[in-house]
Formats: structure tokens, C-alpha cells, sequence
């Protein structure tokens, strides 16, 4: 389906700024998490745990969204290898947003933990029990978010070049109102 408004879907919109929020704050519990060892450390657990899985619910749905509606083209006169680093970041993000949780959800697998959403939900294992397979994705687990921090960051530096440098539409085309 072609886009004739120059903007992104209603529906692409809404998934971007509600699952950039979900994502931050995921990314800031996370570390909260690793650095404490009192109560907090288990409250931040349980709210760690279902947010994870529903940005990999919502994922799941942006992806259908984004090849539903594809988004507007980029400025004809971006250089090429720009077009290149956008394309590549953005599904580099989303292919983060699915492994992340992906990665979490195995690592409690394979070191036997439960997965709870609220306290009757559990999520099957996706993974035997496994001491080694646990320690390789626990540390996975933390590098794939330091990509994910990386990426986002170069992404927030893009969208700020667009909207405040550049002026073309683009960073508009994801916020919404006139071009
Ligand atoms: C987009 C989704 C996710 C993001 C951005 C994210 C982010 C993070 C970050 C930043 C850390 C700290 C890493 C470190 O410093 O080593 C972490 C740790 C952890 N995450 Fe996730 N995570 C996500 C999904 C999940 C899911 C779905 C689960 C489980 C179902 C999960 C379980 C854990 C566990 C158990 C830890 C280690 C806690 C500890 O050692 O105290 N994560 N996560």
C-alpha cells in the first residue's frame, strides 16, 4: 500500500511513542535492578517481567503495522549512506525489541526460574534447564541492552538533526501535525 500523506499510520504513531516510553523505562528499571539488593530489587522484577513481554506483544504487532503501512519515503536529497543508517537502525531496533525480551524470557527459562505476569499468570519455559545456557544469556542479556541503549541514542541524535538542522519532515512525520 503506497503512503500518500507523507506521515506515518495513525496506529505506527501511537505503537512508536507509547513503546519508546515502555522501552526507556525498561532500560533504566533493568539497571535499577542490577545495581540493588534490597526489597527493591524484586519489585522491580515483577514490573521488569511483564513490561518485557508486552513489548514483545507490541512488537509483534508494530511489525504487521509497519509492513501493513509502509512509512513515508525519506527526503530525496538525504545522502545515501543516510538512508542506509536509518534503514539499518530501524530494523536493527526492531530486531532488538523482539530478541530482548526473547533473551529474558529464555534466561529465567534455563536457569528455572518462573515467569509470572501478576501473580497467577505463568508463562511456560522456553528453554530446559541449563547452568551454562543461563550464564551465556544473562550476560547477552545485558550486552543486547547496551546495543539497544546505543541505537536508541542514535536515533534520538537523528530525529533531533531532522527536526531541528535539517527541518525536512521527517521528525513531523512521526509527531504529527503539518510538514
Ligand atoms: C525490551 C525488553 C527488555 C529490556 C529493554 C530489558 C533490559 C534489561 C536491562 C538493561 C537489564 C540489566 C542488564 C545488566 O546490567 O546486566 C536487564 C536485566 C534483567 N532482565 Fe531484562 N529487559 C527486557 C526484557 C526482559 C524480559 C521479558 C525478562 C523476563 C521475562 C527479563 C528479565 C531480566 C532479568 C531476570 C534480569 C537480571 C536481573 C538481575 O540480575 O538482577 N528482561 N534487563
Amino acid at each position: 500500500m503506497n503512503n500518500p500523506t507523507g506521515m506515518f499510520a495513525l496506529p505506527a504513531r501511537i505503537l512508536h511513542w507509547l513503546m519508546a516510553a515502555m522501552i526507556l523505562a525498561m532500560l533504566f528499571i533493568g539497571v535499577g535492578m542490577v545495581a540493588s539488593v534490597s526489597e527493591r530489587h524484586e519489585w522491580l522484577l515483577r514490573i521488569h517481567k511483564p513490561l518485557g513481554i508486552a513489548i514483545l506483544l507490541l512488537a509483534v504487532v508494530r511489525l504487521a503495522v509497519r509492513l501493513r503501512h509502509p512509512p513515508p519515503p525519506l527526503p530525496a536529497d538525504l545522502p545515501m549512506l543516510q538512508k542506509l543508517a536509518a534503514h539499518a537502525s530501524h530494523w536493527l531496533l526492531y530486531a532488538l525489541m523482539i530478541a530482548m525480551p526473547l533473551v529474558g524470557w529464555a534466561m529465567l527459562s534455563a536457569g528455572g526460574y518462573p515467569v509470572m505476569l501478576g501473580a497467577s499468570l505463568r508463562l511456560p519455559a522456553i528453554l530446559p534447564a541449563s547452568a551454562t545456557a543461563f550464564a551465556i544469556l544473562r550476560h547477552l542479556h545485558g550486552w543486547l541492552a547496551l546495543l539497544l541503549l546505543l541505537t536508541f541514542l542514535a536515533h534520538l541524535g537523528a530525529a533531533l538533526y531532522h527536526g531541528l538542522i535539517r527541518r525536512d519532515g521527517v521528525l513531523a512525520s512521526m509527531v504529527g501535525g503539518r510538514r
